[in-house]
């Protein structure tokens, strides 16, 4: 009897499999995959506290070495969107330093609101100097004040900031500027009559964008320094409208060279309660990404390139519970990976200083982004467990800027898999158990086993000869969906004071005739 007791717990304290699936891999990207950009996962920045990211006399460290972390992987940093709600609220002024910020009242539900109002001045985009060498920005214009005077103004300061010698020095390139953030929700937000329609924004993007452009000395799409279009916050206006309205065909439409839209899959901005659950869900991912298929073809069909220039988990800075979980890590790996799969070529998830879905904050705070309650002493900057879906993602799209993506079909509702092929040859697989193991979960956690099968359309011995190999795995170990903290990637922390790991680096090898097993809640990468 002890003997028996004591194996069940070794089992027990093993992996418990529930199920199994069969997974096939192509040896070869099929025809028609999308490629993975070194800059698929990069951010959107609330303008406001630009310079709370980027450091103002300084670099900030941790800023730097949060990004830094993901170029490493990738080989580049993320790019760098600085822009949003802010931006239509934001004013130049010859008399102005760097900015001058109004801000609301805080409250519980949204513990750190946006400036109502930003003044801004010369170095406060020279400040761009202090992100890492080789970033590529695109900087946001006021189009809501439909104030040409400011828009060039604006326009004039950022250029002359890149043309500087500390910004040129610094490695940081400005590639666009957008006019205007979500102008559908212009009529809902008192920026414009609530009558106001895409065939009336059209004609007022060009109104304000043509000497936007004429000042910055952007000439077409195919210049160093180009033009983002649409910046659409639902689908409320489309790409496809405003391309049949015939935006390409006016002089700064002509310099569009990237069309981004905007999604988040929820809304906080009263509050409400949101299941992590329904997050954590395959299908989920699916219905909030399929919706911009036809949107994306309508860009590619005009030689343009679409990202998801802003977006997150929950609108209105993400929702307790959620937006700051594990759970939320999961999802962002199948979201991003989604997006990939569809053609989006940049996913800019949207960060502002105290903000609940957060990668990371990159100061101290001395309120909760959970409730606004004070925190006496104010908690140190820190990473978010959305960063590590960010490592996983950043290992999987590797170095050589030329990876291919595949979605893997998987008859499980709950796991999701990709594989990533360099030159022509399978590299790589990810497999996310989107099954939440919650705090609250009892009995045994469960587990998938997933048999791999290699399927080559033309050569059979090469599909026997991976079969019969080893591999190396990374695996994403989180205790709780959601949990807020505690998690380990390829066993290391980078819950540290400067965001560099810490822990021995745990690598598994894996014979791939005997397949793996992912536990709920839970995400593995391989490496052929
Ligand atoms: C996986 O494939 C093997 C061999 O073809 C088969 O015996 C097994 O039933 C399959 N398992 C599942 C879960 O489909
Ligand atoms: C437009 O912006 C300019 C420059 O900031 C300012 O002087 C002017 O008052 C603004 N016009 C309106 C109508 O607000
Ligand atoms: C929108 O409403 C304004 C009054 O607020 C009116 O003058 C204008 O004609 C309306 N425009 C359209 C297109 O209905
Ligand atoms: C989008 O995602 C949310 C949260 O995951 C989910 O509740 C909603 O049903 C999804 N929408 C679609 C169309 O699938
Ligand atoms: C937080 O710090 C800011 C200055 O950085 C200060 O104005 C504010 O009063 C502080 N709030 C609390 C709750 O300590």
């Amino acid at each position: 009897m002890p003997r028996i007791f004591h194996l069940l717990i070794v089992v027990a304290l093993h992996v418990v499999v529930s199920s199994a699936v069969n997974v096939s891999l192509p040896l070869s990207p099929p025809s028609g995959s999308h490629s993975l950009a070194r800059t698929l996962v990069s951010f959107s920045l609330e303008q406001d506290r630009w310079p709370d990211w980027s450091g103002v006399h300084s670099r900030n460290e941790f800023t730097n070495r949060a990004l830094e972390n993901y170029a490493e992987l990738t080989g580049e940093p993320p790019k760098i969107r600085v822009g949003a709600d802010s931006e239509d609220h934001t004013f130049w002024s010859p008399t102005v330093t760097i900015n001058e910020d109004e801000f609301p009242p805080a409250n519980s539900i949204t513990p750190y609101p946006e400036a109502t109002r930003i003044t801004v001045g010369n170095e406060y985009y020279e400040l761009s100097r202090f992100l890492p060498r080789g970033t590529h920005m695109t900087w946001g214009i006021n189009l809501g004040a439909d104030n040409v005077t400011n828009a060039v103004n604006m326009a004039k300061a950022i250029v002359r900031a890149f043309r500087t010698s500390a910004v040129r020095a610094s490695g940081v390139v400005l590639d666009l500027i957008e006019v205007g953030n979500e102008a559908d929700l212009f009529k809902n937000n008192g920026l414009r009559p609530s009558n106001w329609t895409v065939e009336e924004y059209v004609p007022d993007w060009i109104s304000v964008t043509a000497p936007v452009a004429e000042a910055a000395g952007i000439r077409g799409r195919d210049g160093p320094v180009s033009i983002q279009g649409a910046a659409f916050a639902s689908q409320q206006f489309t790409p496809g409208e405003i391309f049949d309205l015939g935006i390409l065909d006016s002089k700064p439409g002509k310099a569009i060279s990237q069309i981004s839209q905007h999604k988040y899959s929820a809304a906080f901005c009263n509050g409400g309660d949101f299941p992590l659950t329904s997050f954590m869900s395959k299908a989920a991912v699916r219905g909030n990404l399929t919706v911009f298929e036809a949107d994306i073809a309508a860009t590619h069909a005009r030689g343009l390139t679409y990202v998801l220039g802003e977006t997150n988990s929950i609108a209105c800075h993400g929702a307790p519970g959620v937006s700051n979980t594990a759970g939320a890590a999961l999802w962002t790996i199948d979201y991003t990976l989604q997006a990939a799969t569809l053609g989006v070529k940049e996913v800019f998830f949207h960060e502002g200083i105290g903000y609940k879905y957060n990668f990371f904050q990159p100061v101290s705070l001395n309120r909760s982004t959970i409730d606004g309650s004070p925190l006496d002493p104010p908690v140190a900057p820190h990473i978010q467990p959305v960063y590590y879906g960010g490592l996983v993602i950043n290992t999987f799209v590797g170095k050589t800027g030329a990876a291919q993506i595949v979605e893997l079909p998987i008859a499980d509702s709950n796991v999701a898999g990709y594989a990533a092929y360099e030159h022509g040859r399978l590299a790589r697989a990810v497999f996310v158990n989107l099954h939440a193991w919650l705090a609250s979960s009892t009995g045994d956690r469960p587990a998938v086993h997933i048999d791999l099968d290699f399927a080559s359309e033309s050569s059979g011995a090469q599909a026997d000869e991976l079969w019969s190999r080893t591999a190396t795995a990374r695996r994403l170990v989180i205790e709780h969906a959601d949990d807020t903290a505690g998690l380990r990637w390829a066993g290391q922390s980078y819950e540290t004071s400067d965001v560099r790991p810490r822990g021995r680096l745990v690598l598994e090898r894996l014979v791939l005739n005997e397949g793996i097993d992912l536990r709920s809640t839970e995400a593995v990468l391989v490496e052929f």
